[in-house]
């Protein structure tokens, strides 16, 4: 009876929480601890709470039914309560305070209004504001809590500076789980000339996004075909801002900074497993560190990390061949600014520090030439803005900070003493050349093929009689399919590209990781946007790369084609690759001796099927230790075979700026070159025994 009782109460009582939940509070009312607001939507809530193992009270906004407190925004960071006798109140003025015991103000916000249904309002955004009752246009608020995030940033808000009155929006970091005080670690706009999102611990910078190029950020063009966000820079006379927007809205999404990491984390919410998923990091990998390879090194993830740009030595040859790049290089010619200088071009790149920079978003890259060229100082220039084939101009003064290679960066011009530019000139004329022979041997023989089949087609004929001739090698093939699959088959299948299930990041794009709804698992090369390659060709090149089977080479299971998003579907290599067990030290020794001789004659066996008994003669241009696969009986295949077949055209410059990274397996004649055939391949294999 009794208990009947209580459970009614307790009912009663959960209930009418539940309906009286509200999200507004007036200046008549109190907010007292314990008591709560809810945004309209439920999805968000406010009050006080205690973080981790703390004791004390904090004002905050947290996520609400969520399994873990996650805690969005707090107000009293710098002035925590310890005791429950606070609470939160607006005055008619527009002021909002906590109190405690009635009298000691712990916290308040400076803002002023004269407003006659002035009310404070937790927003479904999570935006906590004071306005106008009646009023509900966004820009009339009289304060709100995204003007001053802690260390969460949420769809819609703002990080910038408001440019008229010097205002500053910026992320700072939680000291650690229990205390929420602002720690050293900051995300915000660096405004020196030209403005960037940079993450700094301290005064030092440890992570820059690049300049904003139009279309995305330079560390990250082409970020923005993400499935979950779409973001924009706005830069204008009166502000300067990112800001980002969910293109589903009922995902919940939150970009956070943390501490013990020094990351900036991009986390979604996954409502089956009730966990918050790390979506994306930022810094990922040696080379986003800032500054790694000193001034004019260029980074890549290869080993080493580092290397001089084009055209530049290593400062002090000791310390960088001993892997401290912090002196950096410095032009192996000197410069004769007076006499004539010239540039020469390297694709691919994340634009230097924008410190020591000049912009103007009209002039076109022939001027921006000119201008860079008559300065002294000026280092290095490009187009501003990638969209509709480039316009407006950066110029770079010293030495260029920060660089690294990256497979969808954009192209850098750097100045060199005209004696180096005029070398890479004639080295430009000879790949011409080259490649014009090859193109005319090509010919020759294809007409050879074709005249060749012709007779054999009638010598068939002649003897199909008889029986003699094996009549499938002629179009055998030609109607084998390869699989494409459909955008949202591999969507699902590698958890929409999410980072958990990234393998790794190739020179033609990321590798993802993902099961097919028949269980089968697969990995999913995502190449990057710029081949130009219409669906068809690309299918056709396809094909002719899946008809390369070898058991010593990746097998290439299909294709997907999406807008102009290409990818390639392999079978999943469950022992990854080979460099991971060689240059580990516990790893390696699982490779005895007998295995090793395996992978050895594996990896010929694959390579003289590429050069000598497959129909395509495939010359494998970057063959090394991350190239070769192991199956899980620890058989080596050979991965990323055609690749340059299938990028075509222009990429094979791109490829020899990606060579830099690999020169350790370079023939002498292609590193200097830029001549290739199986000869270089044999090379390659070479280091790689
Ligand atoms: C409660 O905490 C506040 C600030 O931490 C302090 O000023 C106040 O004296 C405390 N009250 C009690 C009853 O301990
Ligand atoms: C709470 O903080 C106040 C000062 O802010 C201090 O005087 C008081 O002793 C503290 N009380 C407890 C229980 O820690
Ligand atoms: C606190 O303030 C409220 C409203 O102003 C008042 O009713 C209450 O008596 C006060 N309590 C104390 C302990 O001063
Ligand atoms: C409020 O104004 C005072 C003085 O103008 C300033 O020192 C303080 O930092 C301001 N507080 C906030 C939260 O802006
Ligand atoms: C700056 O851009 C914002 C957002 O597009 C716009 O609302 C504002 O009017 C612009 N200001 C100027 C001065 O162009
Ligand atoms: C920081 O990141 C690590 C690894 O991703 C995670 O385990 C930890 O919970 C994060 N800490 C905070 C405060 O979010
Ligand atoms: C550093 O390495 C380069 C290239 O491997 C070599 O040419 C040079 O002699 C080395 N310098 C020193 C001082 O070890
Ligand atoms: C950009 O260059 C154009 C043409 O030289 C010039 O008219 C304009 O004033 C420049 N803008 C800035 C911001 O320097
Ligand atoms: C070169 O550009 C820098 C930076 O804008 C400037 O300070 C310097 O005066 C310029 N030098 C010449 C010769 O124009």
């Amino acid at each position: 009876m009794n208990f009947h009782f209580y459970s009614a109460c307790c009912f009663l009582i959960i209930f009418s929480k539940v309906s009286t939940a509200i999200d507004t509070l007036s200046p008549s009312e109190l907010l007292t601890d314990g008591m709560t607001l809810v945004s309209r939507n439920g999805r968000f809530e406010l009050g006080f709470f205690t973080p981790g193992s703390s004791e004390n009270r904090y004002l905050g906004i947290w996520y609400k039914n969520m399994p873990m407190q996650t805690v969005v925004w707090v107000a009293n960071r710098r002035n925590p309560i310890n005791n429950s006798t606070s609470m939160l109140k607006i005055e008619s003025s527009g002021k909002i305070l906590i109190q405690v015991q009635n009298t000691t103000v712990v916290w308040s916000t400076n803002s002023t209004a004269r407003v006659q249904n002035l009310i404070l309002q937790l927003l479904d955004s999570g935006n906590l504001v004071v306005k106008d009752g009646k009023d509900s246009n966004p820009e009339n608020y009289i304060w709100q809590s995204f003007d001053y995030p802690s260390d969460t940033m949420l769809p819609e808000m703002k990080i910038g500076i408001d440019l008229r009155t010097g205002f500053h929006r910026r992320l700072t970091a939680w000291k650690n789980w229990d205390d929420p005080s602002p720690s050293d670690l900051t995300y915000g706009i660096e405004l020196k000339r030209n403005p960037e999102l940079v993450l700094k611990k301290g005064l030092e910078k440890y992570f820059r996004s690049g300049l904003w190029n139009g279309n995305g950020f330079s560390e990250a063009p082409n970020y923005r075909s993400n499935p979950i966000f779409d973001y924009d820079f706005i830069w204008n006379e009166s502000e300067v801002y990112y800001v980002f927007s969910l293109k589903d809205k009922s995902v919940m999404y939150r970009l956070v900074l943390n501490q013990t990491q020094s990351q900036r984390q991009r986390y979604i919410w996954s409502p089956e497993t009730q966990t918050w998923k790390l979506f994306a990091v930022q810094p990922d990998g040696n080379c986003d560190k800032y500054g790694l390879c000193g001034p004019n090194g260029n980074c890549a993830d290869e080993l080493p990390a580092c290397q001089c740009l084009t055209g530049f030595r290593p400062k002090w040859f000791e310390r960088w061949n001993s892997s401290d790049w912090s002196d950096g290089c410095i032009h192996s010619k000197p410069l004769n600014c007076q006499s004539g200088d010239g540039f020469i071009r390297i694709g691919r790149m994340k634009t230097p520090d924008s410190a020591n920079s000049w912009v103007n978003k009209t002039i076109n890259l022939k001027e921006c030439r000119a201008k860079c060229l008559r300065n002294c100082s000026c280092m290095a220039f490009t187009n501003l803005f990638v969209t509709k084939g480039g316009s407006g101009c950066v110029m770079w003064f010293d030495d260029l900070l920060d660089i690294k290679y990256q497979s969808d960066g954009q192209d850098l011009y750097i100045r060199v003493s005209a004696s180096e530019a005029e070398k890479k000139k004639m080295a430009k004329v000879k790949l011409a050349i080259i490649l014009a022979t090859v193109i005319v041997v090509l010919l020759g023989f294809l007409l050879l093929v074709y005249h060749l089949r012709r007779s054999r087609r009638k010598l068939k004929d002649e003897v199909e009689d008889n029986n003699l001739y094996d009549g499938e090698d002629e179009d055998e093939n030609e109607d084998m399919d390869v699989a494409v699959f459909e955008f949202g088959t591999i969507a699902q299948a590698t958890d929409s590209f999410s980072f958990m299930n990234k393998l790794g990041q190739g020179g033609f794009g990321p590798v993802y990781k993902g099961t097919l709804a028949n269980g089968q698992d697969i990995a999913v090369k995502r190449l990057s946007k710029s081949s130009g390659q219409g669906p068809n060709e690309f299918k056709n090149e396809v094909k002719l790369i899946a008809k390369l089977q070898h058991r010593n080479l990746v097998r290439l299971l299909g294709c997907c084609i999406h807008g102009d998003e290409r990818m390639l579907v392999y079978e999943y290599m469950p022992n990854g690759s080979l460099d991971k067990f060689i240059f580990d030290e516990t790893r390696c020794t699982v490779l005895t001796w007998s295995k090793r001789f395996r992978i050895i004659c594996g990896v010929a066996r694959g390579l003289l099927y590429l050069h000598q008994d497959s129909r395509l003669r495939i010359i494998h241009r970057d063959l090394k230790a991350s190239n070769v696969l192991l199956d899980s009986e620890m058989n080596p295949k050979i991965s990323d075979f055609g690749m340059a077949r299938t990028f075509g055209g222009d990429q094979i410059e791109a490829n020899t700026n990606r060579v830099v990274g690999t020169y350790g397996y370079m023939a002498p004649e292609y590193a200097i070159d830029g001549l290739f055939s199986a000869k270089s391949a044999v090379f390659s294999f070479g280091i790689l025994l």
